[in-house]
């Protein structure tokens, strides 16, 4: 297949150029060849590369940025989306989007399920909808990929701001009651890479199984890590940061076991592959 990576220099747009091009035809576009807010170009973009399939992993993803900015936020998230959407139209190109469990409102108190009702709390988690909303519209053939607490090689992320900390503090505060599944980069890519070979287009939620509070999943880290450090569970009350978060956002893969796709494995595995590799 003919694959087009829009966002490839991201932290999961490099897992997705690395697994996409073993089986694949690639081309990718970073923010430097094409700034998905011009629809122009990125109409002419896509149709040039006329590819089969377009990963559209480009985001602002500042999550507390996000509400001290929300335009750049919306013209990213929502409008960029809506125009890489476009452009797919035009060119008769599969979208797959990635999205995230801040779609959600955290309330249920159960792991959700693709059907669930969606309710962001935060200006990312809104403009991600609204990007849902205009791929759903605009296209027929597409792939949204809500996805969970990601971590890479590429990027910074949870697990390298925990280690970098442990190099200065003695103790460190973590909050202990937002659960969620902390999703390594490589495994979502090899999921995507299954999920693309069939049109079962539709809305997929795709992260490592089982869960845990960031507290917990700061223990692992530092376990694994072999580090003696003292890990204080906190609140998010005691721990206020700008964009209000989902207390209990667990994705449920359902409509990937619905597809018949085997169970990704459990996030502490994929930690403990990733963490050899740092
Ligand atoms: N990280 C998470 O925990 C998480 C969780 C759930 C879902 N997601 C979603 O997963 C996807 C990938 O996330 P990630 O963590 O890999 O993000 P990332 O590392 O921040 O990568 C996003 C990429 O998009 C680029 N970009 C920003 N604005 C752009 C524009 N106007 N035009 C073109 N490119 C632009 C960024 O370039 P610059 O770096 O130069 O700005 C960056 O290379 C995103 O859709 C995100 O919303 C992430």
């Amino acid at each position: 297949m003919k694959i087009l990576i829009i966002g490839s220099e991201g932290m999961l747009g490099h897992d997705l150029v690395d697994v996409l091009s073993i089986e694949n035809e690639i081309s990718t576009t970073s923010i430097d060849t094409l700034d998905i807010t011009d629809i122009d170009k990125t109409i002419e973009t896509v149709k040039d590369k006329n590819p089969d399939v377009v990963v559209h992993a480009a985001a602002f993803t500042d999550v507390d940025g996000s509400e001290s900015n929300p335009n750049l936020a919306y013209k990213v998230n929502a409008l960029g989306t809506r125009n890489v959407a476009v452009a797919c139209r035009e060119a008769g190109s599969a979208l797959v989007y990635i999205s995230t469990d801040y779609v959600f409102d955290g309330n249920k108190g159960n792991s959700y399920y693709e059907y669930d009702q969606t309710n962001p709390l935060s200006v990312y988690g809104k403009t991600k909808h609204l990007g849902e909303t205009y791929v759903r519209d605009i296209l027929n053939k597409f792939y949204i990929i809500r996805t969970s607490w990601l971590y890479g090689l590429h990027g910074p992320n949870f697990v390298t701001t925990m280690l970098n900390l442990a190099e200065t503090m003695k103790t460190i505060s973590v909050v202990n009651d937002q659960i969620g599944s902390p999703t390594y980069t490589g495994d979502l890519a090899k999921a995507i890479a299954e999920l693309i070979k069939k049109p079962v287009y539709g809305i997929y939620h795709i992260t490592n199984s089982e869960h845990c509070s960031w507290y917990d999943y700061a223990l692992e880290i530092f376990d694994i890590a072999g580090i003696e450090i003292e890990v204080k569970p906190v609140s998010t009350a005691e721990f206020p940061r700008p964009a209000p978060r989902p207390q209990y956002s667990v994705l449920e893969n359902y409509n990937w076991k619905m597809e018949g796709l085997p169970e990704i494995r459990s996030y502490k595995n994929a930690l403990r592959e990733y963490m050899k590799l740092l």
